[in-house]
């Protein structure tokens, strides 16, 4: 059944089609409409302005793209990460943008504080300790602004307890019955966000965020993580990082029957850009591997910053 590639493909159990693919984006706070910065850790990766979000989104869209992330840098960082729930913040700009541009384009806002922090913690910091409930209300307010700029899910990344029932409670109050959750359940303190930290200018300053993300070698601890957000009322569970997980990923699907997320994170894009920039690896080859075993290991959505180039590929 593998003598020609038509045998192939009529036998085979697997497929990454452009359904299945969200971009990530990062958008910045700037006068300057020409802004457009390649993330030194993330070859082929930009900071940009509304104006070249615009128009990268364009491009992508003419080739398929279904849905994409944002991530923003605000221009002030201040203690209490004001410019994630900020009406005027840069990604409810961006969603708004988006929105009317393609309003048939699946835009989800990243919902968290890092971004937006001055000292870079996805929560509220007293005695250089992040403190777990009195970030919730400020993350629900976040996810309300996004929501009303028009956002078509939210996905919170911050891992404090307790965050899905206070986004839900606050997005059912504000009247978005509609708007799902895609939460970022299973999040592990990975090394592998490296080059993310650099993109979205979010390392913390001081410390790590072992305290509040998973521990790498737990397993069984996924699981619990992935009850307490379903109880809470998560739409759509996200393993991260992707393939160091991967049996993560496959103990969600078998255990859950809601639709699972993974999520190539950034150094996972920058190992494979490295090692194909030196002519190690077949860049696409490596690329359509690693997604497809994404799939074969169970999961629906995929959140990929190989998702323009895979697109153009599939065409
Ligand atoms: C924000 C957030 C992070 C990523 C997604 N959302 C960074 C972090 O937790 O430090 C990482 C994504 C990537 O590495 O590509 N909390």
């Amino acid at each position: 059944m593998r003598t020609s590639l038509a045998l192939r493909e009529l036998v085979r159990e697997n497929k990454v089609t452009a359904d299945d693919l969200i971009m990530p984006y990062f958008v910045v706070e700037t006068d300057d409409e020409s802004f457009k910065k390649e993330i030194s850790s993330m070859p082929g990766q930009y900071q940009l302005s509304l104006k070249q979000l615009e128009r990268k989104v364009g491009e992508a869209v003419a080739d398929g793209l279904k849905a994409c992330i944002l991530f923003g840098i605000p221009a002030e960082k201040d203690e209490v990460g004001s410019g994630a729930y900020d009406d005027a913040g840069i990604v409810q700009k961006a969603i708004r943008l988006l929105k009317d541009r393609w309003p048939e384009l699946v835009v989800i806002a990243d919902t968290c504080l890092c971004e937006y922090t001055s000292h870079g913690h996805c929560g509220l910091v007293k005695n250089d300790y992040v403190q777990n409930d009195p970030t919730l209300n400020l993350l629900a307010k976040a996810a309300v602004a996004q929501a009303r700029a028009g956002a078509d899910m939210v996905a919170p990344s911050d891992m404090m307890d307790g965050r899905v029932a206070a986004i839900r409670e606050a997005l059912d109050e504000e009247g978005f019955i509609n708007t799902p959750i895609m939460s970022y359940a299973v999040k592990y303190a990975s090394a592998f966000y490296g080059p993310f930290r650099e993109a979205a200018e979010s390392a913390p300053r001081f410390g790590d965020r072992k305290t509040y993300q998973m521990d790498p070698p737990n397993g069984r601890e996924a699981m619990r993580e992935a009850v307490a957000d379903l109880e809470e009322g998560a739409d759509i569970l996200m393993v991260k990082p992707g393939l160091p997980y991967l049996d993560i990923v496959r103990q969600v699907r078998d255990n859950f029957d809601t639709p699972v997320a993974v999520y190539q994170v950034s150094g996972e894009y920058s190992m494979i850009k490295a090692a194909a920039q030196n002519g190690w690896i077949d860049e696409m080859g490596v690329i359509m591997e690693s997604l497809v075993a994404f799939k074969r290991a169970g999961a629906d959505l995929i959140l990929t910053y190989f998702t323009e180039d895979v697109l153009k590929a599939l065409k």
